[in-house]
């Protein structure tokens, strides 16, 4: 997993023919293993899988403003609308877009540039879609179009470590060699909403505090539900993935003592024993 955290980025191109059955079966599989991962906060996912109705050649295709193309099929999932529910959105679909990475396939994390509509005949009463992604193998050609949405959303620029994570204060960035900072340097390669990379991170004794930096507007006002949780819940897959590979032992914990901020708000912390 460590190493789709490295290889992944987003696919919003993809190979025009539709997935043969082996392809589908297979990620569909994928898909279900990942039903009864629970987040951080003990909240799974309900997934659904749904073939690209375009390649299906019904009249209604499954729309994205434009901003995905020739994807042969979506996946998404639903929760409800909660900060715990949302942050345990965001941890339990990266590690399906990661593991689907791990397999060759392309994906992009959809939360604000998809009909919403077209997909909620997949949400039970109560549940929200927070995100959907397409899934298909990228094409070869990175578009021009592409390249346009990436370089307007500095797709490929992430803030330096420093700026992200402090040790003991919030005004004090993180040693270059802090004993965590390899594994920091996965969460800082995470994709965010609008790559506005809005975690940081506090570093104090045995613990890490992970907190959220909101954009104005990304809170609640232009989704309906608070986008940036779901940063917060990649942010902490990031890390655990980065964790265990290096034999970390830890676990989460909501430390009701955790350093507060005007600035950030408070997700949850990670707790080592060692
Ligand atoms: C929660 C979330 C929502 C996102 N929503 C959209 C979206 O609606 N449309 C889109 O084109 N990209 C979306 N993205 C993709 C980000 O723009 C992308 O991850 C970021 O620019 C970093 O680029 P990378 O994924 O290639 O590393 C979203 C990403 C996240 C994590």
């Amino acid at each position: 997993m460590k190493e789709a955290i490295r290889k992944r980025r987003s696919v919003r191109t993809y190979q025009k023919q539709p997935l043969t059955d082996e392809q589908q079966k297979r990620i569909k599989e994928t898909i279900a293993s990942y039903a009864d991962m629970r987040g951080p906060f003990g909240h799974p996912v309900k997934f659904f899988f749904t073939q690209s109705n375009k390649q299906e050649g019904k009249k209604e295709k499954v729309g994205t403003y434009g901003f995905v193309k020739n994807a042969p099929a979506y996946f998404g999932g639903t929760t409800q609308n909660t900060f715990r529910h949302l942050v345990d959105f965001g941890y339990v679909f990266e590690h399906v877009l990661l593991a689907l990475t791990e397999q060759g396939y392309g994906t992009v994390w959809l939360g604000g540039t998809f009909h919403r509509k077209q997909f909620q005949r997949f949400a039970a009463k109560g549940h929200i879609i927070p995100a959907v992604s397409p899934v298909g193998v990228a094409a070869e050609k990175t578009t021009l179009r592409e390249k346009a949405i990436r370089k307007f959303a500095g797709a490929s620029n992430r803030k330096p470590l420093e700026e992200i994570a402090f040790q003991n204060e919030f005004s004090e960035p993180l040693d270059k060699d802090h004993p965590l900072a390899d594994a920091l340097e996965y969460v800082r390669m995470g994709p965010s909403a609008s790559n506005k990379q809005p975690w940081r991170i506090l570093a104090r004794s045995k613990k890490v505090h992970f907190y959220l930096r909101y954009h104005p507007g990304y809170r609640e006002k232009a989704f309906g539900y608070n986008l940036q949780a779901l940063d917060g819940g990649i942010a902490l897959a990031h890390f655990k993935i980065a964790l265990d590979s290096f034999g970390k032992h830890h676990r989460f914990t909501y430390d009701q003592k955790a350093p507060k901020s005007s600035l950030y708000e408070y997700v949850l912390s990670v707790e080592f024993k060692d």
